[in-house]
């Protein structure tokens, strides 16, 4: 499938000038694979973590949410392996001193050859100290997947909420990573978001937990909008694989610069608990009623990045006009799924005369009572380009109050996608978005 050129581009310039993502700090000239999210940004990820919690907390009996810390005790990231194995091949060049994943193609350099120096190991985990001295006794990690605190709390939590396996826990939080290539806008960070599900199961069931778990996820994406063609489910090799995993799945999406992960599921095996077991010295094992055994559960974990998810609802949504569809050639409309778009819907007086503007606020008011998300009032510029102005940030509805409204008690809804525009009843409003919202 092919994008139109500069694709990212353009993504990258509407993302900055409409408030969605920024560089960090950009006035301090940014910081390397972190950004900041705008109003937009900060609406949109909101959106995004309500549907995941609602999709797998809230509908379901067998999945709790807890939120564990980011400072993380080393010993936990000592036993999962981490402070040994979570790192990647690097090597520099003596020339330009430019470092390089060995594992990833080396880009070619305008100048010189790359003398690359002997491969090393580069830990990706950040670390810090906790108190007044910087002393090695005091270090701790910022975590580096949001994992390891569901298996540190994993006995607690089925001992508070009385679960046993197959149940799951999910969190949604930051992990850091020191990653050594970046770029391709919010792709690869060192400050990123992950929204993770660890599920407990019996060993013998892993496999068709796992099974699920891939197809429950993709669907998720499916659901979000995310067209089909532009995903793949790969089976990861053992080389590929993350150190903990006994088989890992990933979910790739079609980007402007190749296939790139979404999201993965792994069978973490025992893996993790055994660990925690034997460094902590703690009971984590589970008394099956049924076989009357003690077992250690396997782990199932659909993980995904949210800032990617965002990413690729940005790189899927956005159109540009070839002037054919009603639109000038050049305008810019950002089809987001209505439940994920930043601003719900926009409301406008056609005018600032008579009681236009007052009943375009009456509207909003009723539309935020009625809930049915982030409702914007707008009534500088023409109409058409208010319009423009939220079709490149994605809103789906557009109302407008013009004088017949004052008479008949009707206003003008503009659909985004089609650009039909019909007359509704103002009462009617709040419950007729309310239910496209459900559609
Ligand atoms: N707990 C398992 C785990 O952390 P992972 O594949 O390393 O697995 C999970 O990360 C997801 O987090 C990935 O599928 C990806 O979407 C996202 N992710 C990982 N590293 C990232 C980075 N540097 N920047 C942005 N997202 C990242």
């Amino acid at each position: 499938m092919n994008y139109p050129d500069n694709f990212m581009e353009t993504l990258v310039s509407l993302a900055k000038r409409r408030g969605f993502v920024f560089p960090s700090a950009e006035i301090y000239g940014g910081l390397a694979a972190v950004w900041d999210y705008g109003p937009l940004g900060a609406l949109m990820k909101q959106n995004l973590r309500r549907e995941w919690m609602n999709r797998f907390v809230h509908s379901r009996n067998d999945i709790v949410p807890i939120e564990s810390s980011i400072l993380t005790n080393r010993q936990v990231l000592v036993a999962s392996g981490h402070e040994k194995g979570f790192s990647d091949p690097l090597a520099e060049c003596t020339v330009c001193h430019e470092r390089f994943r060995t594992d990833h193609e080396i880009p070619k350099a305008k100048d010189h050859e790359h003398q690359l120096t002997e491969e090393k190991q580069f830990n990706l985990m950040f670390k810090t100290h906790a108190g007044a001295v910087e002393e090695s006794a005091n270090l701790v990690y910022l975590r580096p997947e949001t994992a390891q605190g569901m298996f540190v709390n994993f006995k607690l939590i089925a001992e508070a909420m009385r679960l046993r396996p197959p149940f799951g826990i999910a969190q949604i939080g930051k992990a850091f990573r020191n990653e050594i290539t970046v770029g391709n806008f919010i792709f690869r960070l060192r400050e990123l978001e992950q929204a993770e599900i660890e599920y407990f199961v019996p060993p013998a069931d892993a496999e068709k937990h796992n099974a699920a778990w891939v197809e429950e996820w993709k669907q998720f994406f499916v659901d979000l909008g995310l067209n089909d063609e532009r995903l793949r489910v790969r089976e990861l090799s053992p080389e590929d694989r993350a150190h903990y995993a006994a088989s890992n799945t990933d979910i790739e999406y079609e980007f402007p610069f190749g296939w790139g992960e979404l999201a993965g599921i792994a069978n973490r095996t025992d893996y993790d608990l055994q660990n925690h077991i034997k460094h902590s010295g703690k009971d984590l094992s589970w008394f099956d009623e049924e076989t009357k055994e003690r077992i250690v559960p396997y782990v199932i974990e659909p993980t995904l990045g949210l800032d990617r998810l965002l990413m690729v609802l940005l790189v899927q949504a956005l159109h540009i006009s070839d002037g054919t569809d009603g639109r000038e050639a050049g305008e810019m409309v950002l089809k987001l799924n209505p439940k994920i778009a930043p601003v719900t819907a926009a409301v406008f007086p056609l005018v600032k005369k008579e009681q236009l503007p007052e009943i375009a606020k009456t509207i909003v008011k009723d539309l935020r009572e009625a809930g049915i998300g982030y409702v914007q009032y707008d009534e500088s510029g023409s109409i058409g380009r208010r319009y423009r102005r939220q079709d490149e940030i994605g809103t789906p509805w557009c109302i407008t109050v013009d004088f017949d409204s004052q008479t008949d008690q009707t206003v003008t809804l503009r659909h985004r996608d089609t650009l039909e525009q019909e007359r509704v009843s103002i009462s009617e409003l709040p419950a007729k978005l309310k239910a496209a919202l459900k559609a």
